[in-house]
């Protein structure tokens, strides 16, 4: 039986295989068309997934009337325009990450969203993980009393994406903060409650990628050329609520673990939790024991990347707000944008 919303993807050629999976397990949706600049890759996509209605054109497909949700995959400077192109045509959107590379760009798609009446989602997966949901779900017991503090990294050895579509700023609109940096500190902030951020002091640079020879473990181009982007970042964040934040984020840090080390340490005034340890760390002040309990998960039924998808359909079917709202990747991108300003200034930058 024909399902409710139909789905059109732009870009098909990377991350939006893995999306497929969530619009085809999801009772609410089917995907009937897909554009991609790349023939190629378009056809195959088509051929794999059996999507008989191909465009070379991503404007044919936003304005296809048949089209409820356009699934924007492409690489990140693109991703505005398209978005606001399908809101405007009356669809839904569900946008990879980031939103959009600058907070301005964010916020004309809230803008555009608002204007429409649509839902707008980032597709931040990691907060669609069982051990993600299983810690928001603890913290908002009140497990961990008032966070005050947090720390999040994800640092990479050797290990960057290896095309020009990451490389390079005028696809990109980054480097390693815009990919990783864009992840872990969504996941942190929303830990923490999205509380607003108020001021950022942080570097962002380059050093490895400035060796001809730098490599990656993942293949391709080593490196890709036209390089223009930071490969590291390091921030420190400030809150209205008084709390703050330590970022770092590399592509290509000297650092002990291969491939991705990724962690979130939060520290609140009744206990302390760790990301991926899924695990809460409190004292009890009475009997002076220090003790450590492990979350229980349910096993994740569907990867992350499908279960986005699937909660996406369901809070279009049932009137529900956006599972990602713009607003808050309108806070991850101030605080980027903030580390990129603080670089060239120097000094710790106020925000908006
Ligand atoms: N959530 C995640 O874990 C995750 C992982 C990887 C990438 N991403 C995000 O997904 C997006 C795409 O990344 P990718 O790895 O798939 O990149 P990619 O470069 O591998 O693929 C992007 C596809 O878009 C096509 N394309 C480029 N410009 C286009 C345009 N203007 N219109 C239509 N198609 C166009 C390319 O031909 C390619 O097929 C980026 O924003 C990236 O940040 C997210």
């Amino acid at each position: 039986m024909a399902k409710q919303l139909k789905v059109g993807v732009i870009g098909v050629g990377g991350i939006a295989n893995t999306h497929m999976p969530g619009w085809a397990t999801s009772e609410y949706t089917e995907v009937v068309a897909g554009s991609d600049v790349d023939p190629k890759i378009l056809s195959d996509w088509g051929k794999k997934y059996e999507v008989k209605r191909l465009y070379d054109k991503s404007e044919e497909l936003i304005n296809d009337p048949s089209i409820d949700i356009i699934d924007v995959c492409t690489p990140s400077s693109y991703h505005e325009a398209l978005s606001i192109a399908a809101l405007k045509a009356g669809k839904h959107v569900l946008c990879e990450k980031p939103l959009a590379p600058t907070p301005e760009a964010v916020r004309h798609m809230i803008a555009a969203r608002d204007a429409s009446g649509k839902l707008l989602m980032t597709a931040q997966h990691m907060r669609f993980q069982g051990e993600s949901k299983a810690m928001k779900a603890e913290i908002l017991t009140g497990a961990l009393g008032n966070i005050y503090h947090a720390r999040g990294w994800m640092l990479r050895r050797a290990a960057f994406p290896g095309r020009t579509s990451f490389v390079q700023k005028r696809h990109s609109g980054g480097g390693a903060c815009i990919d990783i940096g864009v992840h872990v500190l969504d996941l942190t902030l929303w830990l923490m409650g999205n509380p607003k951020p108020i001021a950022v002091s942080g570097v962002s640079r380059t050093e490895l990628a400035k060796n001809p020879k730098v490599f990656t473990v993942w293949g391709g181009a080593n490196p890709p050329e036209g390089w223009d982007v930071e490969e590291f970042a390091s921030a420190f964040v400030r809150f209205e609520n008084g709390a703050t934040l330590i970022l770092e984020v590399s592509w290509l840090l000297h650092h002990d673990t291969p491939g991705e080390d990724r962690q979130i340490w939060l520290y609140g005034t009744d206990g302390g939790a760790h990301l991926p340890k899924c695990e809460i760390f409190q004292t009890n002040v009475e009997t002076k024991q220090l003790y450590n309990r492990t979350l229980q998960l349910t096993k994740d039924i569907n990867p992350p990347h499908a279960q986005e998808c699937i909660e996406f359909a369901q809070a279009i079917v049932e009137g529900k707000p956006s599972p990602v709202p713009p607003e808050e990747s309108l806070q991850v991108m101030s605080i980027l944008d903030g580390v990129y300003r603080s670089q060239e200034a120097g000094r710790e930058i106020r925000l908006d």
